[in-house]
């Protein structure tokens, strides 16, 4: 084990014995391999953005980890008990039964994705001019806050800005930050926190169940609700149980129950933690909320025992809830991205440290330190590595942080990063190493690379359709 390396890696959990997955493969995915030609062709065509690729030109693809996971036999045999009744499928109050059963909230509305459940939640408790306080923004997160009249605030801890700071919790909220908002701006503006497990731009750093127990004190010390962005808390709680004391023998199902015991109610993106391919939920405890929220999932998404998903949808999702805080199953999908770190870590390539739960974040400021913020070069790094192997990843950087709405300036956050998306159950061993001497033929090559320079760009989440020339 090298000093980088986080604390407990999973060499270290099993005596250094090597592990394996807890599952099988029953049915496989042809994928092809390109010629560099064809690479530049397709990068070229696609403006340089890995979002514009056809995935047929894409070789391993770690672009996200959402709505990519492999199903289980169980899932595949769910869909064929899909109840495509318009109202009251029997799959919605199975959907139902498993989010009150893992997460304890008490009323459901379903949504077809997370965003869906953001946009419900945000337009339902955020008024014009509240403060939103979070920790860090995610893209999809923020902009419906902002589009109901929030202005987010981030209250993450220092650390978390820090690639190479190795604390256990980077995910934690700064409570002497929030308070100071608090004080700033008066509780009343300030409809909830908004928190996030295993923050994704971040590099996936988790939140300790201390933090999240301070946080509920604050929250009722001023009567401001907590929501959870429960999108990969699955994983957040694998590394509670690895990092907080008191947690090394309370299973994954119990840790979840006790952590979102603290909060009023979750958004959530089913098609991360939940290994499906699409789907999402808004869960609350406050009956007037679910009210506001039911009556407006009927306009935005469908009816409230379906709201965007068909009966099959919800029940994949129902069986892949149980099998998502499976303690052998998050072992081995953490141990996946955890052994491409290890790789990476130990050949001195920079990255975020610690690792975290679905992706390994390459700091790009570290790849290209002559290439300023706004020759992007996050997006530089991903594009060289889509033309080196073939592999997509995704840019976290500057073209996601989009414009302040104010000045109309680039946003320059303190990472400049492009995130491997490790999908659940889908990739061997074999993939990752492949993917790490690619990663470690571009930084190889890093002196020879130019930034690029923004030729397109949309009003609205501007990573996912900007386009770039090579400088
Ligand atoms: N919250 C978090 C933390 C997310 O990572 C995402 C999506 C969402 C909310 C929105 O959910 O896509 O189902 O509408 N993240 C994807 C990603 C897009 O690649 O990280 P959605």
């Amino acid at each position: 084990m090298t000093e980088t390396t986080f604390p407990q890696t999973m060499g270290q959990q099993f005596g250094r014995r090597s592990w394996a997955e807890p599952w099988k493969i029953k049915m496989v995915e042809p994928i092809k391999m390109t010629t560099r030609a064809e690479r530049e062709q397709a990068i070229a065509k696609a403006g340089y953005n890995t979002f514009l690729l056809r995935s047929s030109d894409v070789y391993i693809d770690l672009l996200t980890d959402s709505g990519t996971s492999a199903m289980s036999d169980r899932q595949w045999a769910g869909i064929m008990l899909g109840d495509e009744a318009y109202a009251g499928s029997d799959n919605f109050y199975r959907l139902e039964k498993a989010i009150q059963d893992h997460y304890g909230y008490k009323y459901i509305v379903p949504t077809h994705q997370g965003r869906g459940a953001e946009h419900l939640i945000s337009q339902a408790v955020i008024k014009q001019g509240d403060y939103i306080p979070g920790n860090m923004y995610f893209t999809t997160t923020r902009l419906h806050q902002e589009l109901a009249g929030g202005t987010f605030v981030d209250v993450i801890v220092d650390a978390a800005h820090d690639p190479t700071d190795l604390s256990p919790f980077k995910g934690n909220i700064d409570l002497n930050k929030l308070e100071a908002l608090i004080e700033k701006v008066g509780a009343e503006n300030i409809p909830y926190v908004s928190l996030a497990g295993t923050v994704n731009m971040a590099g996936g750093q988790p939140v300790s169940m201390a933090n999240v127990r301070e946080l509920r004190a604050l929250c009722d010390k001023h009567n401001i609700r907590l929501y959870l962005d429960a999108t990969r808390m699955a994983e957040n709680c694998f590394f509670i149980q690895e990092r907080e004391k008191g947690y090394a023998d309370k299973p994954v199902a119990e840790i979840l129950r006790e952590f979102c015991g603290y909060t009023d109610g979750a958004w959530m993106s089913s098609k991360k933690d939940h290994l499906v391919n699409i789907g999402g939920w808004l869960a609350v405890n406050d009956e007037d909320v679910f009210d506001k929220a039911r009556n407006m999932v009927v306009v935005y998404e469908g009816l409230h025992t379906y709201g965007g998903m068909s009966g099959r949808d919800m029940e994949a999702l129902a069986i892949g809830i149980g099998e998502s805080v499976q303690d052998d199953h998050l072992r081995a999908r953490i141990g996946q991205v955890y052994y491409l770190g290890e790789l990476l870590t130990d050949w001195k390539i920079p990255i975020v440290q610690p690792v975290g739960g679905h992706a390994i974040f390459l700091d790009a400021k570290k790849f290209y330190p002559h290439i300023s913020q706004d020759k992007f070069p996050a997006q530089t790094l991903a594009s060289e590595l889509y033309l080196e192997s073939g592999i997509r990843a995704m840019e976290r950087g500057v073209v996601s942080a989009g414009r302040d709405p104010e000045t109309g300036d680039h946003r320059y956050p303190a990472l400049e990063l492009v995130r491997l998306t490790i999908p659940r159950r889908v990739y061997t061993q074999a993939h990752m190493d492949v993917t790490a001497e690619a990663v470690r033929a571009v930084y190889e090559n890093r002196e020879n690379t130019n930034g690029l320079k923004m030729v397109y760009e949309p009003d609205y989440l501007r990573f996912f359709q900007a386009r770039f020339e090579q400088l």
